[in-house]
């Protein structure tokens, strides 16, 4: 199934609604329907962190308040997405049930307070929860306004209490067959003799114990996504037990490492996300790459349309600063979510909180109550434009290009201990490496490493540190057919266990790349190299980069050199350099070189391989992207400089949105025009 399958033909739009904060205010609500239908909202998320209201004593379930909600705004042309409530308890359950409180790495267990402090292992709390879930879904599971179930909140953290302990230790006895030596050999524990010889004498990571067993950390880290995802399965079970049939989603977060999005996301129908980019700090264009990375990498997950299920109309209230978007930002930055491929535009909230801690986090509806301010306008406008794109909806986007991620590899490679304590950047890689790909105006999908990768042409595999069983021949077989690997340093370093590959790096891959690993330097903070031509080389004329933090040393056995180190006692080393392979070709970059590097790396891929951008001379600081039914594409010029750009719109587009090619700050363009066989290929 597809989102097209599962949700109504239209966008989403909409947002976090708590009437529950409001049932003394009849008025507020019931002049909030008005008001959301003058917005042209069309959706609203009830029930987030509303236990308290919905069950106030144990077994005593007052639903009511939220049935006649629920029916009042679908008379007025408004559905719901239900979510359950497990993201935050009421006091009589953690009075009641003490062991559902977390318990820190230290060990201290929790006082009651804040949310997301559930223990996912304790029998008391997925009881209740199964309870309360399954209660919601027999009241909400026919109603036709009930369009999917958002299962509890932005899940994340961990539980080190005892019964999570209990849990990791089965957890490990399955992984590891019952074996300790099996164990003690992945861990590597004979290292400062810390060897096993029972499975009870295993504790979670602690800085009063063990934090620094790289192995014993990095099950961990998979316990606590495989825990998180069986506590998921658990809640979605007690909905279907309840008779609920409306697909699923969960609302992920912004580069969070916590989990292992790629395995919890298998878990639901549909991914969401929340969106909270730091607009006007510093350059737009740049906060636009990256969160068009992020929107990729959710849309990645399932490899289909996502949901923005938050975002924020006005400016959330704990970044350091609370900038108001400028005007014109509120629909920039949601619609650069649908050119991305979401199926909805969300804000948290609707309304905004009158006290606690987001009583000054932005909203559509603000404390003074009223239509006639900027950001209710711009949220309305927002609205009516999305509900011209609706043809658009449930449209696929079609990359290309891939660059992949794995959580993994990045627990492991962020916790081993060298070789720069002082932060590797591999977030800031993946965005470089990506925005290279983008900026060369192609779709991009960002995807887990575990990915096929049949139909691209470009893959780029930036400090794949860990490689799990079958990834390397997965790229070996992509290039010998014909594909165009960028792979960069720090890859092929360790296996699944976090072990180190023995024998040449990067592993099993030296063969694909012409070359092998000899060294790898780290730079101080502040400290640069340059990437000079190489004598018969070059990447883009006899242009040179800058490098920073990362630098290796590499000897080349069939590759040849394009760039060069200029300094140091690596100078006229290989630092970037291209190989071919069976039918393809594949780039090693050896250095952490500015992000102009890779924007001339693609352009050089792309004419190399006849790749045609989505649209060529877009002005910088603008985005292009595109999204398709199959017959037609949908083009997205976005602006997020602070000055009109001019767009090169060709002579067969049909207008969408936006007037004209000339494109004010902040404003969208978007344009339909026949398809010409794949986007991307001549
Ligand atoms: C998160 C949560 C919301 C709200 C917003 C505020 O995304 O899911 O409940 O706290 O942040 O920005
Ligand atoms: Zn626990």
């Amino acid at each position: 199934m597809n989102t097209a399958q599962m949700l109504p033909e239209e966008f989403l739009y909409g947002g976090d609604y708590n009437p529950e904060q409001w049932l003394d205010y009849p008025h507020i609500l019931e002049r909030d329907i008005e008001l959301m239908r003058k917005a042209h909202i069309n959706t609203v998320t009830l029930g987030v962190f509303s236990w308290a209201a919905l069950e106030p004593e144990e077994n005593v379930f007052t639903f009511d308040w939220l049935e006649r909600m629920v029916d009042r705004l679908h008379a007025g042309g408004i559905s719901t997405i239900m979510a359950t409530p497990s993201g935050a308890r009421p006091r009589w359950l953690a009075e009641k049930y003490p062991e559902v409180l977390r318990v820190r790495e230290d060990r201290t267990r929790e006082l009651f307070g804040a949310r997301h402090n559930h223990c996912y292992t304790s029998g008391a709390y997925r009881d209740r929860v199964q309870m309360i879930n399954s209660r919601l879904a027999q009241t909400f599971a026919d109603h036709p306004a009930v369009l999917m179930w958002h299962v509890s909140n932005e899940y994340s953290g961990e539980c080190h209490c005892p019964l999570c302990q209990e849990a990791f230790r089965g957890w490990l006895k399955d992984r590891y067959d019952g074996d300790i030596d099996a164990l003690n050999h992945a861990w590597w524990t004979a290292f400062w003799s810390h060897t096993y010889t029972d499975f009870s004498q295993i504790e979670s990571p602690s800085s009063r114990g063990d934090s620094a067993l790289h192995g014993l950390n990095l099950d961990w880290k998979r316990f606590v996504t495989a825990q998180t995802a069986d506590f998921l399965r658990h809640e979605i079970e007690a909905l279907r037990a309840g008779g609920a049939r409306q697909p699923t989603t969960i609302n992920l977060m912004d580069d969070y490492t916590g989990l292992d999005y790629g395995r919890l996301a298998k878990e639901v129908d549909i991914v969401s996300w929340d969106s909270y980019p730091r607009w006007h700090r510093g350059a737009d264009a740049e906060t636009a790459l990256e969160t068009g990375l992020q929107h990729d990498l959710m849309r990645g997950l399932k490899e289909a349309p996502f949901l923005l299920m938050e975002s924020c109309p006005a400016s959330p209230n704990w970044h350091e600063v609370s900038k108001a978007k400028r005007p014109g930002m509120l629909a920039c930055a949601g619609l650069q979510a649908v050119a991305h491929g979401s199926d909805s535009v969300q804000f948290f909230q609707i309304r905004q909180s009158r006290g606690s801690s987001e009583k000054l986090h932005g909203a559509v509806i603000d404390h003074y109550g009223g239509e006639d301010t900027r950001v209710f306008r711009e949220a309305a406008q927002l609205g009516s434009v999305l509900g011209t794109l609706e043809p658009l909806a449930h449209s696929r986007v079609e990359a290309p290009a891939a660059v992949l991620w794995d959580m993994e590899s990045r627990w492991a490679m962020e916790d081993a201990q060298g070789p720069r304590n002082a932060r590797l950047h591999y977030h800031e890689t993946l965005v470089k490496v990506y925005g290279g790909l983008r900026r060369s105006a192609l779709n991009v999908d960002v995807i887990p490493a575990s990915s096929p990768l049949g139909s691209y042409e470009i893959v780029a595999a930036p400090m794949l540190y860990m490689l799990h069983p079958g990834t390397a021949e997965r790229l070996r077989d992509f290039v010998s057919r014909g594909g165009t690997l960028i792979m960069t340093y720090w890859s092929g370093v360790a296996d699944e266990t976090d072990l180190c590959f023995l024998g040449p790096a990067p592993h099993d891959l030296t063969d694909v790349l012409g070359l092998r690993r000899e060294e790898i330097d780290a730079l101080y903070d502040g400290e640069e190299n340059r990437l000079v031509p190489a004598a018969d080389g070059g990447l883009a004329g006899g242009k040179s980069y800058v490098c920073r933090n990362l630098c290796e040393i590499v000897r080349l056995n069939g590759a040849k050199p394009l760039l060069e180190y200029a300094e140091d006692f690596y100078q006229g080393r290989p630092a970037l350099t291209v190989n071919r392979y069976g039918l393809g070709r594949a780039y090693y970059l050896c250095a952490d070189a500015e992000a102009s590097l890779h924007k001339d790396l693609a352009e050089r891929i792309m004419r190399q391989r006849n790749l045609r951008p989505i649209l060529a001379d877009v002005p910088d600081g603008c985005e292009v992207t595109s999204r398709t039914d199959g017959s037609r594409e949908y083009v997205f010029v976005q602006n997020y400089s602070c000055a009109p750009a001019a767009v090169p719109v060709p002579p067969d587009a049909e207008l969408l949105s936006g007037a004209g090619n000339v494109l004010p700050a902040y404003g969208t363009l978007v344009f339909a025009r026949p398809l010409a066989g794949k986007p991307g290929r001549e």
